[in-house]
């Protein structure tokens, strides 16, 4: 299987401009799963909830779904992608997985960064994986990479894959915790980062690329540049995440004493 990230910078509200950006990206490469940025057709930084609502869209009649869909049926392969949703007079921070056949996945990020807190409503449907091809994938959004329930659920629940679109801020940290989430799950791990910065009003971020793929040792099997956009993809074996042994004694999951763990 053929995994891969999309990292670039996208114009803030520039929806169009942002789908064609990300698609012309992808056509230059070929991969079965693409994973690409949190909020990648919108940009980040919304400085009202009236701005967001207007950008927001509903799931799958807006434009970005349907986009998705149709590069998703055109090239025979899967995406994973960040936007806001728009479901009656919610909006959520979410991920959709798409595929030739349609939408079959959704995910509501459930730890809201920094103002997303004003924007958004917090997540509120279940970690629960999804299958492509025989091959499980769970989706987390950004700043759930800190909340390592996350990635654990969705491997205890079989993901083998975790997707991860991003927006990250703090340099260096979502790409270590990735790697870690990796490596405690024995899962792979795509995370799809964006590149540049945002300027509205007086906040002002800077996202820090290195979009990544890991595998479930921690073995780092790509990573983009902090700052060049591209899209790149790596062949990787899912069936190795369902393999949870570090040593001949220890079975990672196996030796869990989740007795010992509630509060
Ligand atoms: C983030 O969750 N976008 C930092």
């Amino acid at each position: 299987m053929r995994v891969g990230y999309v990292q670039f910078k996208p114009s803030f509200g520039e929806v169009k401009e942002n789908l064609a950006r990300a698609f012309a990206l992808m056509e230059r490469e070929s991969a079965d799963l693409w994973v690409l940025p949190e909020l990648f057709a919108t940009g980040y930084l919304f400085s009202s909830r009236e701005e967001l609502a207007e950008l927001s869209e509903p799931v799958p009649g807006g434009a970005t779904t349907r986009a998705l869909l149709e590069f998703a049926r055109d090239r025979g392969t899967y995406l994973v992608a960040g936007l806001a949703e728009r479901d009656g007079d919610r909006i959520y921070n979410s991920a959709v997985v798409v595929g030739p056949r349609g939408v079959i996945g959704r995910y509501r990020k459930l730890h809201l960064f920094g103002k997303e807190k004003f924007w958004f409503e917090p997540g509120d449907l279940p970690l629960e994986p999804v299958e492509l091809n025989g091959v499980r994938i769970g989706v987390m959004v950004c700043f759930d990479h800190f909340f390592p329930e996350v990635a654990r659920t969705l491997a205890l629940r079989g993901a083998q894959i975790i997707c991860h679109p991003a927006n990250l801020v703090l340099p260096g940290m979502g790409q270590l915790s990735m790697r870690v989430r990796a490596m405690e799950n024995r899962v792979f791990t795509v995370t799809a980062n964006r590149i540049g910065g945002e300027a509205r009003g007086e906040e002002v971020l800077r996202f820090t690329g290195e979009s990544q793929v890991v595998a479930p040792d921690g073995t780092v099997l790509l990573r983009a540049s902090r700052a060049g956009e591209g899209a790149d993809a790596v062949d990787i074996d899912p069936e190795k995440a369902r393999d949870k042994r570090i040593t001949r004694y220890n079975d990672l999951f196996a030796d869990r004493r989740p007795d010992f763990y509630g509060l």
